[in-house]
């Protein structure tokens, strides 16, 4: 079973997303450079086709599709497939509102056909060889399924944050095994089903929330959740039982982990070269909006709003029914929001934002 069922919809994380924006656009050169190499499609093709991963409700997606359908307007007038991946409990309406705004595509060129597709990153979505340009953005980090271990002493599998201790939170080495082995498995099942979907000299760029050696994307973000919630426990307003079971199903890698599967692999070695992996600690809107006003409150909810669009979803299905006090979600929200305004220090945010382009070969 999927460890999300999305991002917070109805609009709300194409509103609040603008940092998986800069995320992204950091590595849109190297998309301009692997189109302008990419092969004809075959004969028999009549189309480019280019699919996005994890698309969520779309702004952001439809924003990059766009530009790669510009840069392959440059060298051809084929047809392209523009395909948008997610799970299948994606808000796809909103999806389509993005697409068609007032009833005209959003993706402006001529002879764009577009299709949306739920299913999994980490199995098959297309048929094989049809690939010509697959992407994915701040989507494969999710696990594919929540791994048996406990991990009682933090809410995400990872080191906590040595700038944001705290009593009783703590994470010991071989408690992050088995989170290390699965996230390594669900990227090897990644690039073992994109390899079968490509098309020989077909381009994947694979981008995700990550880590490098001092900082990781999850510094700040799960600190303030973590604090929160213990704050709750410590007010018994959530039994601590929920604080040691509860996990942000997601694992933030650093780039030697974005590429092992296909340094390790022999199957996959054999079906990649790797043209670039990087990772970069890419400008953050609200935290430069915040330099220059020196606004708290305003960079607090921002940051909320960032946070909240990705964490809600799985908080709420994860806090239980009979809790004392109601509307408990909205509390946890208005606690952290307080926190970042008392402790913006503590609480210090930065996108490390990993990277790799490969070429099926
Ligand atoms: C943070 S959003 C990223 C959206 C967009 N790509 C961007 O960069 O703004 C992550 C998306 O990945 C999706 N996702 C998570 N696990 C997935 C999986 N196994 N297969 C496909 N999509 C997945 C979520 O549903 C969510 O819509």
């Amino acid at each position: 079973m999927p460890t999300t069922t999305g991002m917070k919809g109805g609009g709300y994380y194409d509103a609040n997303s603008k940092e998986q924006r800069s995320a992204s656009d950091a590595f849109l050169p190297w998309l301009e450079e692997a189109i302008a190499a990419l092969p004809d499609p075959a004969i028999h093709q009549y189309s480019w086709n280019f699919l996005d991963i994890g698309s969520s409700e779309g702004a952001n997606a439809i924003y990059t599709m766009n530009h790669l359908i510009e840069i392959v307007r440059r060298q051809s007038d084929l047809p392209v497939w523009a395909l948008f991946d997610d799970l299948p409990t994606n808000d796809f309406n909103q999806m389509f509102s993005n697409l068609f705004p007032e009833s005209t595509p959003a993706l402006s060129a001529t002879d764009v056909y577009t299709a949306a597709i739920g299913g999994s990153a980490f199995g098959r979505l297309v048929p094989p060889c049809s690939l010509h340009l697959a992407t994915t953005f701040n989507a494969i980090g999710f696990f594919e399924t929540r791994p048996e271990a406990q991990l009682p002493g933090f809410v995400l599998a990872m080191q906590p944050n040595p700038g944001a201790p705290r009593e009783g939170v703590e994470v010991t080495a071989s408690e992050l095994i088995p989170f290390q082995k699965q996230a390594y498995q669900d990227l090897s099942h990644f690039y073992a089903a994109r390899a079968e979907e490509l098309v020989p000299g077909g381009k994947l760029l694979v981008q995700i929330f990550g880590k490098n050696e001092t900082q990781s994307t999850g510094h700040g973000l799960m600190d303030v959740l973590s604090d929160a919630l213990l704050d709750f426990v410590e007010a018994d307003m959530l039994p601590r039982s929920f604080y040691e079971d509860f996990l942000f199903p997601a694992y933030y890698r650093d780039i030697e982990e974005l590429t092992a599967p296909i340094q390790n692999e022999p199957e996959l070695a054999a079906a990649y070269r790797i043209e670039h992996a990087e990772s970069r600690d890419v400008p953050v809107p609200f935290n430069t909006a915040f330099d220059e006003t020196g606004d708290r409150e305003t960079w607090a909810h921002s940051y909320i709003s960032f946070q909240r669009a990705f964490t809600e979803p799985v908080l709420a299905a994860a806090l239980p029914e009979d809790l004392p006090q109601e509307n408990t979600i909205e509390k946890i929200y208005q606690r952290m929001e307080r926190l970042l305004v008392d402790h913006p220090e503590r609480y210090e945010f930065h996108f490390i934002s990993i990277a790799a382009l490969l070429t099926r070969l």
